[in-house]
């Protein structure tokens, strides 16, 4: 046990200290506090260590609305009040694209906030036996919740009544993803050892599949947004936090309405969001997405919405981007990992009079960044807050070609 003084935070919203001449970082302890810490993992070169007590209090520290925020660990910013965090944000953003990106003299915009609680619109529970709850961070401990703050209201609904139903069974469940869109209709996808009677109970529920079996409902459920139908299938990939999902999409369709008829390739494309959005300012648009699941959904959505000018493709991004020729503007949206080689080059071959790019990581954005920077000015990057209560920003990067 020692006492530190915090002199700020690390990417992962970690309190930084210095201990034993090594740079130690201290989970939820804020900058300027003084703490008592206990050493969790000590390495050659760095410390993790726990804050035990705290001695001098951050006058931005508040306290946790949620009962399970220390032991979860799904959230890692609940502790520090809302200003603050959206600064934390902000300053991280900075300071990768700056630092690590070698991006000094680019502007990054003010970060776009939203509501902090309630927002998310799909909830992972985990099973063991007939309990369900969260895994503690970076561990398969069960932590049995009444309730999730970040999601939507309905979906905590949904998981007390999961929670009271389980209790009467003797199931053994693998695992329960709750989904619900702005129409309110709702999806469970269970794995487990689980009774087909589930559906009974939860008749109202617009679809259900237990072990990739559609046992209730239908198939998909719907979004909409700006007056275009999504259909979410059980293994696609949906934006979590719809409001903030909009103000993104509307920062590419704004750039597509000002550089109209272009033909568009839309990597990591998803159900196909993007490109339906931006469809009716292009000429031409391409997407590219490895689930299977997304891109039966995007040709679906395409006939429904009834565009024409799209064609989706399955397969990785890697593998298929050679057979593109005259593309004159990329939209990029890849997982953490951000970019590899081959994708990166690509791009560069094909010579697009612009691209933009979409982050969940603004280290990997940096590092990717520092490569096109080669070629294109960097116009402008805004921070949108689509995980609040996480270390987790989103970014939307706006890039001209030279
Ligand atoms: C951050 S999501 C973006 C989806 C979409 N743009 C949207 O807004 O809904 C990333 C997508 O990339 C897909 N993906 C991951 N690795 C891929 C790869 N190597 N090639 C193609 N798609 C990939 C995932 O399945 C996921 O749908």
């Amino acid at each position: 046990m020692e006492n530190v003084k915090i002199t700020s935070l690390d990417s992962f919203a970690r309190g930084i200290t210095k201990v034993k001449d090594k740079i130690c970082f201290v989970s939820h302890a804020l900058p300027l506090e003084t703490c008592e810490i206990k050493i969790t993992n000590e390495k050659k070169n760095y410390i993790e260590a726990e804050a035990t007590k705290i001695i001098e209090e951050s006058k931005y520290r508040i306290m946790p609305l949620c009962p399970y925020y220390e032991s979860c660990g799904g959230c890692h910013i609940m502790h520090y009040d809302r200003q603050s965090e959206l600064i934390f944000k902000e300053e991280k953003v900075n300071d990768l694209i700056h630092k690590f990106g070698k991006l000094d003299s680019v502007r990054i915009k003010d970060i776009i906030g939203g509501q902090d609680y309630f927002y998310r619109n799909k909830l992972t529970l985990h099973g063991n036996k007939n309990n369900i709850g969260l895994y503690k961070e970076k561990t398969n401990k069960l932590i049995r919740v009444k309730e999730c703050l970040l999601c939507n209201e309905k979906i905590n609904e949904i998981v007390d009544r999961l929670n009271k139903y389980f209790e009467k069974t003797s199931d053994n469940i693998d695992e329960i993803v709750i989904r619900i869109t702005s129409l309110n209709e709702t999806m469970l996808v269970i794995k487990g050892n689980v009774n087909e009677s589930i559906k009974e109970a939860f008749s109202d529920i617009n679809s259900i599949y237990i072990n990739n079996n559609l046992v209730l409902g239908k198939e998909s459920i719907t979004e909409v947004i700006n007056e275009l139908f999504f259909e979410i299938y059980p293994n696609s990939f949906f934006q979590v936090n719809y409001e903030m999902m909009k103000i993104m999409y509307n920062k590419v369709i704004d750039y597509y309405k000002d550089h109209k008829d272009l033909n568009v390739l839309d990597l990591y494309c998803g159900t196909g969001t993007i490109g339906m959005l931006i469809s009716k300012y292009c000429k031409s648009v391409v997407g590219v997405e490895v689930n299977s699941d997304a891109i039966t959904s995007a040709n679906r959505c395409m006939k429904r919405n009834n565009i024409s000018n799209i064609k989706f493709h399955l397969g990785k991004v890697e593998d298929k981007i050679d057979m593109f020729s005259n593309i004159d503007s990329i939209v990029v949206d890849p997982p953490r990992a951000g970019l590899d080689k081959h994708t990166i080059d690509t791009i560069l071959k094909l010579n697009p009079t612009s691209i933009i790019y979409i982050s969940c990581d603004p280290a990997t954005l940096a590092r990717d960044l520092g490569v096109l920077k080669e070629n294109y000015n960097i116009k402008e990057i805004q921070p949108i807050d689509m995980f609040p209560n996480t270390y987790h920003v989103e970014n939307v990067c706006i890039l001209e070609r030279r």
